[in-house]
């Protein structure tokens, strides 16, 4: 008999398929986000399970779904695990990355040109029919080329962006880590390490590639908004729960920052009531590694993680160590 896996959420028919020759499937092609107590009933029973960040993996989950051995994020972001719980129930955790880096790069640059340039807001001018002439300062927006930026969390993504903004954008970066980069590191993608508050200081723009955890959690609050400069962008692509979207929403409304662009927001998908009425924001529903080819890597890769350790006994992108 095949071994039994779930696959949580929709994916392509193809690895779906891919899936089928080595297990028995659970499929949700209808693709509706289970409640943690039908994400329970439906891994019960389970050897391994694909998910995305809308399933939450938690000692609860794990002591219900005691044949449980490995659970594949299709995500480089894991803050829907509870690692260490599953660390102790003897679970391997693997994620994405890598093949996600270079498009998600592409889209925080997406969102930081359209933010500065006020792309959107302009085209809901348009469509609304209110434009009748051009004017000398209509929607003019902050110049990103040969400006500063900073970027908080050097991860992979986050110096891709920093390789576009240098190499491409003669821009000066700026970057804020747990840790600095080695110096060679830095120099191939143009960055130099600052403080946090320096940073905020500093840059005309500032982008958020942090991943998730209660450390990181408001690392942008008022406090640090208060910091920035009146004609600053801020960007945030990491995940909801980095930025205090109340707080930001409010200093939007003030102006008391020029502008921001989210992809990802606290308590998604639902969206601060606020952010959605203030003009001077662009928002994107967590789209940033959304292409069709780097999607499909992203599964696949999801795949490759549960067949490599459930048939071969091998890991291939683990955030966890167990013994089988
Ligand atoms: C990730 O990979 O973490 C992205 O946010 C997609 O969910």
């Amino acid at each position: 008999m095949k071994p039994a896996i779930l696959v949580a959420r929709a994916i392509f028919p193809e690895v779906l398929e891919r899936l089928s020759q080595t297990f028995e499937v659970t499929a949700n092609q209808d693709d509706r986000v289970y409640t943690p107590a039908e994400l329970t009933e439906k891994m019960r029973g389970k050897v391994g399970a694909l998910t995305t960040g809308s399933e939450r993996i938690d000692a609860a989950l794990l002591a219900a779904c005691p044949n449980l051995k490995v659970v594949a994020n299709m995500a480089v972001g894991y803050n829907n695990f509870d690692v260490p719980a599953m660390t102790a129930a003897g679970v391997l955790a693997t994620n994405t990355p890598d093949v996600l880096t270079e498009t998600t790069a592409d889209f925080g640059f997406a969102l930081l040109m359209a933010t500065a340039r006020r792309v959107t807001e302009s085209e809901h001018y348009l469509r609304a029919g209110h434009w009748t002439r051009w004017s000398y300062d209509m929607f003019a927006g902050a110049e990103v080329h040969g400006s500063t930026l900073g970027i908080i969390g050097m991860g992979r993504i986050g110096q891709g962006i920093a390789r576009r903004a240098a190499r491409g954008f003669d821009m000066q970066v700026l970057y804020h880590n747990r840790s600095p980069l080695p110096v060679a590191q830095e120099v191939e993608c143009g960055a130099r390490y600052a403080g946090k508050e320096a940073l905020l200081r500093a840059a005309d723009h500032v982008m958020l590639v942090v991943p998730y955890s209660a450390e990181t959690h408001h690392t942008i609050g008022a406090a640090e908004i208060a910091m920035m400069k009146p004609t600053a962008t801020l960007v945030n692509i990491a995940r909801g729960g980095i930025v205090d979207d109340a707080a930001l929403a409010q200093a939007l409304k003030s102006r008391r920052i020029a502008a921001a662009g989210l992809d990802v927001f606290e308590g998604e998908p639902s969206v601060h009531p606020d952010l959605l009425t203030v003009p001077n924001v662009v928002l994107t529903p967590h789209i940033a590694s959304a292409t069709i080819a780097t999607r499909l890597k992203m599964a696949n890769l999801a795949a490759d993680n549960l067949v490599d350790y459930l048939v071969h006994g091998r890991t291939r992108t683990p955030l966890n160590q167990v013994s089988r």
